[in-house]
C-alpha cells in the first residue's frame, strides 16, 4: 500500500484503487506548512476521536474532494449538521464493507470533544482489511488489554501507533501494544508536533529494533511502502 505521512496523526492510504485519509490536522501544524492542503486526494476521511489535532481540515478537504466521513455517530452528525452530508455513521465493535475493503470501528481510551465543545461520543481506532493487507490505526489512546483482541482477531500487517507520551501511549506502552495487537511492523504518530510530546527517534527506533520490531518515522511529506 502506498501510504504519505501528513504530520501528526495524519496519514493517507491508497487502499483498494481508493484514498483514504487519517485524521487530518495539517493546516494548524507548522511542521507540515510545506504540505499543500487543498492538493490531498481523499475518497474517504476516518476520523478517531473529535479534537482539534485530528478534525482540523476535515471541512476543507471534504469540501473540496466530495469525500465520505467515517467516524462514530455523534462526529459524522456533527459534520453533518455543517452540510457535510456524505457519512458513514459507526460505533465500537462494529464493521462496514465499504469499496476498498472491510472497516472496523474499536476500541480506544481517551477523550473526544469536538472544537466547539460539542459531544464528540467516544474515541475509537481502526482496523482496515483489503486485499493488500490489514492494517490497525490507533488512533489517540492508552495502551490496553482489548488491543489483544485485535491479534487474536486479525493478521495485521502493519499498525499505526501513538507514541507521543502525555496525552497517549509513550513508546514503552507503543511497545506493549504492538505485542498486543501481534504486530511487529509500526508507524509511530501523534510525537513532536507539540512541547508535551517530543521524543528522542533514536532511543524510540532502538527501543523496538532490541525486540525484533520495526518503528518507522516518516518525514512529514514523505510517501512510503507498507503492507503489499
Ligand atoms: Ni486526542
Ligand atoms: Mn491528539
Amino acid at each position: 500500500m502506498n501510504i504519505t505521512y501528513y504530520g501528526h496523526a495524519c496519514f493517507g492510504v491508497e487502499v483498494g484503487g481508493k484514498h483514504l485519509l487519517f485524521d487530518p490536522f495539517i493546516s494548524p501544524n507548522e511542521k507540515a506548512a510545506h504540505i499543500a492542503v487543498d492538493s490531498i486526494p481523499a475518497d474517504y476521511i476516518l476520523i478517531s476521536h473529535g479534537h482539534e489535532d485530528h478534525v482540523a481540515d476535515v471541512e476543507r478537504i471534504a469540501r473540496r474532494t466530495g469525500a465520505t466521513l467515517v467516524s462514530n455517530f455523534e462526529i459524522v452528525s456533527w459534520f453533518g449538521a455543517k452540510g457535510l452530508s456524505k457519512g458513514h455513521p459507526m460505533n465500537h465493535g462494529g464493521s462496514w464493507k465499504f469499496d476498498f475493503g472491510r472497516v472496523k470501528y474499536v476500541n480506544a481510551i481517551h477523550s473526544s470533544t469536538l472544537p466547539d465543545g460539542s459531544g464528540g461520543g467516544n474515541p475509537g481506532g481502526f482496523v482496515v482489511q483489503s486485499d493488500a493487507g490489514t492494517f490497525y490505526y490507533s488512533g489517540d489512546t492508552a495502551l490496553t488489554y482489548d488491543m489483544k483482541l485485535l491479534g487474536e482477531q486479525f493478521q495485521l500487517d502493519f499498525a499505526f501507533l501513538c507514541i507521543g507520551d502525555n496525552f497517549t501511549m509513550g513508546v514503552d506502552d507503543a511497545l506493549l501494544a504492538a505485542d498486543f495487537i501481534q504486530c511487529d511492523h509500526i508507524i509511530g504518530m501523534h510525537y513532536d508536533t507539540f512541547g508535551y510530546i517530543v521524543i528522542d527517534h533514536e532511543a524510540a527506533r532502538a527501543k523496538f529494533a532490541a525486540q525484533n520490531k520495526q518503528l518507522v518515522l516518516p518525514p512529514i511529506g514523505e510517501a512510503f511502502q507498507a503492507g503489499s
